[in-house]
């Protein structure tokens, strides 16, 4: 199976999984979207009203300077992997409950499992808690944090989340700032990656 059909099949699953919770009062399910060779993984919250009416994470406001933050670090929309830690739309716009975000979990790990980024940027303090938990977002924003999971080392940039940024201005020139450090976590860890593979091809060779 390639990506794309795994990343279907995932979808499917979740469709067909009626024990998951928000689904009475939503649409319908938001499932992630992008480039499934992402190198750059973007987890917000849960889907608002448009995301519900269209099927899609991050399309309304906080959507549209989602892209333009993107943009102003040389990609586009399309470049990379953008989804959310819950999946249906949670009723007026409410948090999402500890125990919502741990029946999502599962299937947001596989998702992260088929894309398997370079970096994962998360939005707000509901996606960091599921990296950082205990972390102050206010603490952590714009820092580069290298965590443990699934046995791996993976580089996580916690972010404020574009809604506060429309919401704030000075959150707003915070996320713009913390914005620039995506690429340079992104080379890091290329090289990173192929620093480990040149290692290991040298202690094969032994
Ligand atoms: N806010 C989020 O956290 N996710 C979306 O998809 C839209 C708005």
């Amino acid at each position: 199976m390639n990506k794309i059909e795994e990343l279907e099949k995932v979808k499917k699953e979740m469709e067909d999984d009626k024990s998951l919770p928000l689904r009475e009062g939503a649409t319908r399910l938001v499932f992630g979207e992008g480039n499934p060779d992402a190198e750059i993984y973007f987890i917000g919250e849960g889907p608002g009203y448009n995301e519900d009416q269209q099927g899609r994470p991050f399309v309304g406001q906080a959507g549209q300077l989602l892209d333009r933050l993107v943009e102003s670090i040389g990609m586009k929309r399309e470049d990379v992997y953008i989804s959310n830690v819950v999946r249906f739309r949670p009723p007026s716009n409410r948090d999402p409950q500890p125990e919502e975000i741990a029946a999502f979990q599962p299937y947001v790990d596989r998702e992260i499992e088929v894309v398997d980024p370079k970096v994962i940027v998360t939005l707000g303090r509901f996606s960091m808690g599921k990296f950082l938990p205990g972390a102050k977002i206010s603490s952590v924003h714009g820092k580069p944090q290298v965590v443990e999971w699934k046995g791996e080392s993976l580089a996580v940039v916690p972010m404020y989340h574009p809604a506060a940024a429309l919401r704030a201005g000075a959150i707003m020139e915070q996320i713009r700032e913390d914005f620039k450090i995506i690429p340079e976590v992104l080379e890091r860890r290329k090289q990173d990656v192929q620093e480990k593979k040149a290692k290991g091809e040298q202690m094969s060779l032994v």
